[in-house]
């Protein structure tokens, strides 16, 4: 494949002449999901705030949360030339065709903090954390917590079909899958949004005897998490005591729950993806040096115990 070298090698000497930057002469286009999340906006403010700092330009689609939309921008990047695009996957499958085209077209695709189901040779790398193990991560929290005591856990799922939501299922079912007095009693999808979370989260109380009968909530991030916690003190209970609260993402409000004692514990996901990818980026346009196909992000956990309002000062203008 003659991937990007003749533009690359364009670009440089253009750049010793002009004296630029070989990311000044560079165009990127990114299709980002929507906005469902705080997480996935501060994603939006630091990708374009990383490409303005390379002196890329950015070419931004919102896709509101539609893989139609989606296809339909990277098609249009496609038309319009791009030297490369980056895309958060809404859901796993039914890529194939559509990164077909760009590989056609020798456009190299990066695929930030979601995975696909699709030939990896389709993509050039994907920037994502362990979503496996951010499931493990919150399963292995909670066992702890409870100790001996039963528990019966509802779950918050994120977007149907999303490999964040498959995958944090599955990491956090193998973690309490040792533990007998540990039980998944309702899951539903609250597609990562604070509304649908607390809704869900409505419809779980009243099923199981106003949460009485709930010990703990799994939620699959944040967001679905913070609604959720509005739900249960709706309902004459205490988030964070009478039923725990473990989730993804930790969100500056979620730090703010932590400290009101109204959460107990979150997984760490950095929204910087587009550093390392646009990194990656930079070192393949220059002189094709191929990454590996997975560009891993750290999963880190915080609980109450972690001065939670010294992290949310440090989080709260990094654009969530
Ligand atoms: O893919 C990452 C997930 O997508 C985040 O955890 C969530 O908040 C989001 O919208």
């Amino acid at each position: 494949m003659l991937f990007k070298s003749a533009l690359a090698g364009a670009t440089m000497l253009a750049s010793a002449v002009l004296g630029t930057s070989v990311a000044s002469a560079t165009t990127v286009g990114f299709s980002q999901i929507g906005s469902e999340s705080g997480w996935r906006a501060a994603e939006t403010t630091v990708t374009k705030k990383e490409a303005e700092k390379r002196g890329i330009d950015l070419k931004f689609a919102d896709a509101q949360q539609k893989q139609e939309n989606q296809i339909k921008a990277i098609r249009s990047f496609i038309a319009q030339g791009v030297d490369a695009i980056l895309v958060a996957p809404v859901v796993e499958t039914g890529w194939d065709s559509v990164l077909e085209e760009a590989k056609d077209a020798e456009i190299p695709v990066i695929l930030l903090d979601r995975t696909i189901k699709a030939s990896d040779d389709l993509y050039l790398t994907a920037v994502t954390s362990d979503q496996v193990h951010e499931g493990k991560v919150a399963g292995n929290w909670l066992v702890e917590a409870v100790g001996n005591k039963d528990c019966n856990i509802v779950e918050l799922q994120g977007t149907t079909g999303s490999s964040p939501a498959i995958a944090r299922k599955k990491g956090f079912e193998e973690a309490i899958a040792g533990s007998e007095n540990l039980e998944i009693i309702r899951s539903q999808t609250g597609d990562f949004t604070r509304t649908k979370g607390k809704e869900v989260m409505e419809s779980f109380l009243k099923a199981e005897d106003g949460g009485k009968n709930i010990c703990a909530l799994y939620a699959h991030n944040d967001d679905m998490a913070l609604g959720a916690i509005q739900a249960i003190k709706e309902a004459g209970l205490k988030p964070g005591e009478d039923i725990l609260v473990v989730s993804i993402d930790a969100v500056p409000d979620i730090f703010k729950a932590l400290a009101a004692g109204e959460a107990n514990a979150t997984v760490e996901l950095t929204p910087n993806m587009a550093g390392p990818a646009f990194d990656i980026l930079e070192a393949y346009l220059a002189d094709g040096t191929t990454p590996e196909k997975w560009i891993q992000t750290e999963s880190k956990l915080f609980t109450q115990a972690d001065d939670p309002m010294a992290v949310y000062e440090e989080k709260k203008d990094l654009g969530y």
